[in-house]
């Protein structure tokens, strides 16, 4: 079987269209372009990350299926790229059933993943993986009970939520009512359903990128693992990563068992970020993303094909390598300000040493604990590596212009 690609901006041209825009995004947009991809991106707001590198970009409310709709019509894209969850996925199912373009990984994946109780149900109830003890709540009086049910400490998320928002650890019942209030403001949809997780007692947590691609001869889909990540989270968002994650052997190949058949049941090609929690030899799954993970941007600085040029040949249905070459980390830079056309200085003194590296995103406005650069290091080990990641990361001074 050949794969061909044709000119951007020609009739010949493959089209993808990537809905959401942010820095994760931005790279696979730069990974499609540099095979020749005709790249067609869409967020809600202008100038967002992605916008800034691809041929076309569209402003619009994605949640909204007519407005979603609309635009693929008028796109005709031959691959949809979601890189936002919160996304209009019964438009995506729709386009899916009458193969008007594939859907990466698969319009189920987005649809489960989008939503806790789909995926936690999926990968406890369904497949059996180990998952910390769980409840879902949809009123007060209910929630109030499986709190209790559930023990303390535990973990409350409102289902339709990323990124720590509307999340609390809650320590015990005096701190039940608002943990409730916070997740109701904090998620996707007001008035939604809450999660309630026993807390997971780890010694370290773990991104295993799982890429799902292509064999080259037998045109079957084989599952590949990136080296273990590790990361730190900080409110639910995480702040450094690095690559590998020194972890036994037993606790490595049940992280990978775990991966595959979360991956497996979801379908599809592309890239997983599988997150699981590691207690010894004990391995617990988490979530999963159906796309790039943000802790994996460490692997631009460790692997011979990063996390998004991963997914760009997995979803091109090109041959894939996921192996390191270095050793490396990977730490945030936040805006630390609320405020619009910031400037980055120290960058010279940031980049001085030769195993350093850094990623702006560009992105038009900050806020206080908005991600806006990240700093990549590399070194002999995971200890130092986090260190030179740290101090780059702080070595750029994030300022006002106006
Ligand atoms: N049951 C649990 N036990 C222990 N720690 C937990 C548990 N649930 C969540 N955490 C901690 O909170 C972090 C964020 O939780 P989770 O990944 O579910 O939320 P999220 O909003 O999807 O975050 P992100 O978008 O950054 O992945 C986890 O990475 C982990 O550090
Ligand atoms: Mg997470």
């Amino acid at each position: 079987m050949s794969i061909t690609l044709g000119t951007p901006l020609q009739s010949s041209a493959f089209k993808v269209l990537l809905l959401g825009s942010g820095e994760l995004g931005k790279e696979v947009v730069i990974s499609l372009q540099r095979l020749g991809v005709e790249v067609h991106v869409a967020d809600r707001y202008d100038h967002a990350p992605a916008m800034q590198v691809a041929h076309y970009s569209y402003t619009l409310n994605m949640a909204d299926p007519l407005e979603l709709k609309t635009l693929i019509e008028q796109i005709k894209p031959h691959l949809i790229v979601p890189e936002i969850e919160a996304i209009a996925t019964e438009v995506l199912i729709e386009i899916e059933n009458n193969n008007i373009a594939t859907v990466i990984p698969s319009a189920k994946a987005v649809n489960l993943t989008m939503n806790r109780e789909g995926i936690r149900r999926l990968a406890a109830e369904e497949l059996g993986l180990p998952t910390s003890a769980y409840r879902f709540a949809k009123t007060l009086e209910s929630f109030r009970a499986a709190c209790d049910d559930i023990g303390y400490p535990n973990f409350v998320k409102p289902v339709m939520s990323s990124s720590g928002k509307g999340q609390s650890r809650v320590k015990e019942f005096s701190e039940v009512d608002a943990a409730w209030e916070y997740a109701q403001t904090g998620g996707r949809v007001n008035q939604g359903t809450v999660i309630i997780e026993s807390q997971i007692d780890f010694d370290f947590e773990i991104t295993l990128l799982t890429v799902r691609a292509k064999n080259a001869e037998t045109g079957e889909i084989e599952t590949h693992y990136c080296d273990a990540i590790g990361h730190r989270q900080d409110a639910g968002d995480y702040v450094e990563s690095w690559q590998p994650q020194a972890m036994t052997t037993a606790a490595l190949e049940e992280a990978k068992r775990i991966a595959n058949k979360v991956t497996v049941a979801l379908g599809g090609c592309g890239i997983f970020g599988v997150e699981l929690f590691v207690k010894g030899d004990k391995v617990w799954f988490s979530e999963v993303s159906p796309r790039p993970h943000d802790t994996g941007l460490v692997t631009l600085a460790s692997q011979f094909q990063s996390e998004f040029e991963l997914h760009a040949r997995a979803i091109l249905g090109l041959p894939v390598n996921t192996a390191r070459h270095s050793i490396a980390a990977s730490a945030v830079i936040y805006a630390g300000v609320d405020a619009k056309n910031l400037a980055y200085s120290g960058l010279n003194l940031a980049l001085e040493n030769p195993n350093t590296d850094l990623r702006l995103f560009g992105k038009p406005e900050g806020f206080k604990r908005r991600r806006m650069g990240v700093a990549t290091a590399r070194a002999e080990n995971t200890d130092l590596a986090r260190q030179l990641a740290q101090e780059t990361a702080s070595k750029v001074t994030v300022n006002q212009t106006q």
